[in-house]
C-alpha cells in the first residue's frame, strides 16, 4: 500500500489533461482565457499514460481525469481507452464541463465509465452566461440526459458563489427530486485566475447547509463514503442526494488519498500546493522508471499534514492567483 508521511493511503491520481477550456467561468478564469501552455509544454499522450502506468503500478487505484476541460483535448479518447487498460486499476472517472460531452457518452461507457462528475452552477439559463460567459446552457443539459439515460452515475458540482448563484441552491437541490443524481455544493477558493480579486469567503459549508435546512428541515444525514470530500445528505423522497464540499475550509484534509498532475506535468501533493516534483521534465531527461518512482515516493514522504500547511509552504510565496485549469480541481 502506498502510503505518505502522515500515514494516510495514496490511491487516487487526478490527472488534468490540458489547460484549455471553452468556457470562462468566473471562478475560475479571467474573460480573456489564459495564456494557453504550449503542446511542447503539456505532456504528451505518451507521457500521460506512462505516468498512469507506472503510479498504479505504486499502488494508486482511482484515476480521475480533468482539466480545463477533458474534451478539448484531441486526442482525449484513446488516451481515456489506454487509462481503462490499465492493469490494477480499478476506477476510471472524469469531470467535465459537459459542453462537448454529450456524443461521447455511449463511447465513455463503453470502456467502462461508471460515474462523471459535471459542472454546473445555475439551471437558468441567462444565468448560465453570466457565470459562465458563453451561451452552453442546452449542451450541458444534453450532456446531463445522455450520461442519466446510460446509466453513468453523475454527481453535479455546484460552486456557491456570493452575488452570482445563491437563488440557485434551492432550485439545484429540487433537482434531486426526480433525479439520481448527486448535487454538490462546493465553497469557492480563490484559484480563479486573477479574474477577479477573491474577497474570503462568504458561504461556508455551514452556511450552505443553513440555507437548505431552512427550506428542508427534514434533510438527512447519510454515512459519507470512505475519503469522500463531500458531506451527503438527503431529502426523504428525493431519488437523489445532496452534497457540500468544503473546499476552502479543507475539513477532509486528514483522509485526503489523492495526488495530482497537472497539464505542465507538475506533481501536486495536495491542492493548496504550488506543485513538488516536474514529472515531465524528468521523464524528458530520460529518468528511469526507478529514478521517477524514487523521486515519487520522496514526495509522498514530504505530504503537508494539510491545505493550510500546504498554503503556508508554497514556495512562490505570492498567495493563491492561479486558476483551477491549471490545476484541474
Ligand atoms: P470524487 O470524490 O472522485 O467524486 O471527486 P471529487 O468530488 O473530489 O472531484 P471533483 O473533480 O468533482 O471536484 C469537486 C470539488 O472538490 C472541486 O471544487 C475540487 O476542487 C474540490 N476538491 C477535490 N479534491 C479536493 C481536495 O483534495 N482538496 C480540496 N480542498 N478540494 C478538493
Ligand atoms: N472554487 C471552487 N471550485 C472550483 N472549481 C473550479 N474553480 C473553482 C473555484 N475557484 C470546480 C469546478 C469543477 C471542479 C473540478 O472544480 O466546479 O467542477
Ligand atoms: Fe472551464 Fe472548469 Fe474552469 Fe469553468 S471551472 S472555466 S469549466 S476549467
Amino acid at each position: 500500500m502506498l502510503t505518505d508521511n502522515h500515514g494516510r493511503k495514496i490511491s487516487y491520481m487526478r490527472l488534468a489533461v490540458t489547460d484549455k477550456c471553452n468556457l470562462r467561468c468566473f471562478y475560475c478564469m479571467p474573460e480573456d482565457g489564459l495564456n494557453w501552455l504550449s503542446r511542447a509544454e503539456l505532456m504528451s499522450y505518451e507521457e500521460m499514460l506512462h505516468t498512469c502506468r507506472l503510479l498504479v503500478k505504486m499502488g494508486v487505484e482511482k484515476i480521475r481525469i480533468t482539466g480545463g476541460e477533458p474534451f478539448v483535448r484531441k486526442d482525449i479518447m484513446p488516451l481515456l481507452t489506454g487509462i481503462s487498460k490499465l492493469d490494477g486499476l480499478k476506477e476510471l472517472s472524469l469531470t467535465t464541463n459537459g459542453v462537448l460531452t454529450a456524443p461521447y457518452v455511449p463511447e465513455l461507457k463503453r470502456i467502462g465509465i461508471r460515474s462523471v462528475n459535471l459542472s454546473l452552477d445555475t439551471l437558468d439559463a441567462n444565468r448560465f452566461f453570466t457565470i459562465t460567459r458563453r451561451d452552453e446552457f442546452a449542451n450541458v443539459m444534453a450532456a446531463l440526459d445522455a450520461m442519466l439515460s446510460h446509466d453513468i452515475e453523475v454527481k453535479i458540482n455546484a460552486v456557491v458563489m456570493d452575488g452570482k448563484n445563491i437563488q440557485d441552491i434551492i432550485p439545484l437541490v429540487e433537482l434531486s427530486r426526480e433525479l439520481p443524481v448527486s448535487v454538490r455544493f462546493i465553497e469557492e477558493m480563490p484559484f480563479n485566475g486573477d479574474g477577479h480579486v477573491y474577497d474570503g469567503l462568504h458561504w461556508d459549508y455551514l452556511r450552505i447547509l443553513d440555507e437548505i435546512k431552512s427550506k428542508y428541515p427534514q434533510i438527512k444525514k447519510l454515512d459519507d463514503p470512505a475519503y469522500s470530500t463531500s458531506y451527503n445528505y438527503q431529502i426523504p423522497g428525493h431519488k437523489g442526494s445532496i452534497g457540500i464540499i468544503a473546499a476552502y475550509s479543507r475539513t477532509f484534509c486528514g483522509t485526503c488519498n489523492r495526488i495530482r498532475i497537472t497539464p505542465q506535468g507538475e506533481l501536486k501533493t495536495c491542492l493548496y500546493d504550488d506543485g513538488v516534483l516536474n514529472l515531465k521534465d524528468l521523464i524528458r531527461s530520460g529518468a528511469s522508471d526507478e529514478v521517477l518512482q524514487h523521486a515519487l515516493l520522496t514526495a509522498f514522504n514530504h505530504r503537508p499534514a494539510d491545505g493550510w500547511e500546504a498554503e503556508r509552504m508554497r514556495v512562490a510565496r505570492t498567495g493563491i492567483h492561479e486558476s483551477m485549469a491549471t490545476i484541474g480541481g
